[in-house]
């Protein structure tokens, strides 16, 4: 099969032949549909984060079971299904207690680019090939752990399917599962790309006085607005703190979200809260960046500021409840996807996004 390989930081991907695996016991091969290109992956290939190579990137992923192992009875060959990138082990006492974005497992095998059992299923000659987050879109299969491939209604548009493997379970998820605002409560959210503009969906549900969006580009601020954003900020023209407090007429916003991953916007998110008010990490940073905050603020203003992995999701509830709400017209997903592209265009697909001139998420389809 084709798949585009992360070989080493700031090199072009490289589309190569390589061989998949059998599923193993407990596994699934996954047939392809669509991917999506999350800013995580560039991450990677830009060595902000550590990846032994080889990798097939891509954790934005969506397909047709093509393969069930022996132990595999909840999916059957020909079922559409979303990728998880957390696939939860079940048993740790994260899984057991509500909260399978923290398995245990996963973050010790999926998180290094491997299987539960420590090793992978693609090779390339004699060499062994890593899949991203046990995912590896970025490729016609994928072998996953089975509790990573979550079923879906065959009807969903593959694209559509795939982004809800990350930025809108991400985006969404934060908006709705890890800190929801009360009805009547004003919202900042920090960046408009696929995660932001997914936050700002969630937290619309949540039906806030007032959603403020944030971002660089005129294009992705518009999009903010469609997908029911109130109020915009373009970072370039003006002080953020400064502009929230002019529309909040001094007194901030109750929750605040950073969807953009840089350390100064976090900062950005927690000083622009009112009294009372909760600022959410969503975006990831580059390895070793840091935050400043005024200790003083928090205790004497009661602010709390929490972090969102994968939007706090329990992928077999949360994607068909996503879906189910795409269906019923109230999230907007169509509205995410820009350009619809091949493998052989992701180089050119990062360098726009590592630009910022990318409008929407950038769909990989498999024809
Ligand atoms: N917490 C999680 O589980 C999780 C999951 C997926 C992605 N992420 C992280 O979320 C972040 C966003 O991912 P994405 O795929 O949406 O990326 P993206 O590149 O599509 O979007 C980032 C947006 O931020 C905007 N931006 C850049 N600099 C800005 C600034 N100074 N002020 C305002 N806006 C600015 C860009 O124009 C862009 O629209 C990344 O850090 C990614 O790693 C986190
Ligand atoms: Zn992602
Ligand atoms: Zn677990």
């Amino acid at each position: 099969m084709k798949a585009a390989l992360f070989t080493a930081p700031g090199q072009p991907l490289s589309l190569e032949e390589v061989e998949i695996a059998d599923p193993g016991p407990s596994e699934v091969r996954i047939r392809i549909t669509a991917a999506g290109v999350c800013h995580s992956d560039l991450r990677v290939l830009a060595g902000e984060w550590g990846a032994t190579p080889p990798v097939v990137l891509g954790h934005e992923g969506a397909g047709v079971v093509d393969a069930v192992g022996s132990q595999v009875n909840h999916l059957a060959p020909g079922d559409h299904v979303v990728l998880s990138w957390t696939p939860s082990c079940g048993t740790c006492r994260y899984c057991v207690s509500g909260r399978p974005q923290l398995c245990q497992v996963a973050v010790a095998t999926a998180y290094n680019n491997v299987m539960p059992d420590g090793t992978t299923r693609v090779r390339l000659g004699d060499q062994a090939v890593y899949s991203y987050l046990s995912v590896g879109s970025f490729a016609q299969y994928a072998v996953v752990p089975a509790q990573g491939a979550i079923k879906i209604d065959e009807k969903i548009d593959p694209g559509v399917a795939a982004l809800v493997g990350c930025a809108v379970t991400t985006g969404v998820g934060a908006a709705i599962n890890t800190h929801a605002a009360m009805p009547g409560e004003s919202v900042l959210v920090l960046g408009s790309g696929g995660v932001g503009l997914s936050v700002t969906m969630g937290a619309t549900l949540q039906s806030p006085s007032m959603l403020i969006a944030v971002d660089v580009s005129q294009d992705k601020l518009d999009l903010a607005r469609e997908m029911g954003a109130t109020h915009t900020i373009d970072a370039r023209e003006t002080d953020v703190v400064e502009a929230v407090h002019d529309l909040t007429h001094g007194r901030g916003v109750d929750v605040a979200y950073e969807a953009i991953g840089r350390a100064s916007s976090v900062e950005t998110a927690y000083d622009a809260l009112a009294p009372g008010g909760t600022a959410v990490v969503v975006g990831q940073v580059a390895t070793g960046e840091r935050v400043s905050i005024d200790p003083m603020r928090m205790s004497g203003r009661e602010l709390t500021l929490t972090g969102s992995n994968y939007g706090s999701a329990r992928p077999s509830v949360d994607f068909p409840r996503i879906l189910a709400m795409y269906e019923r017209g109230l999230l907007p997903l169509d509205l995410l996807i820009g350009d619809r592209v091949g493998l052989a265009d992701l180089d050119a697909a990062f360098a726009s996004m590592a630009a910022g001139t990318t409008s929407g998420r950038v769909v990989v389809d498999f024809p």
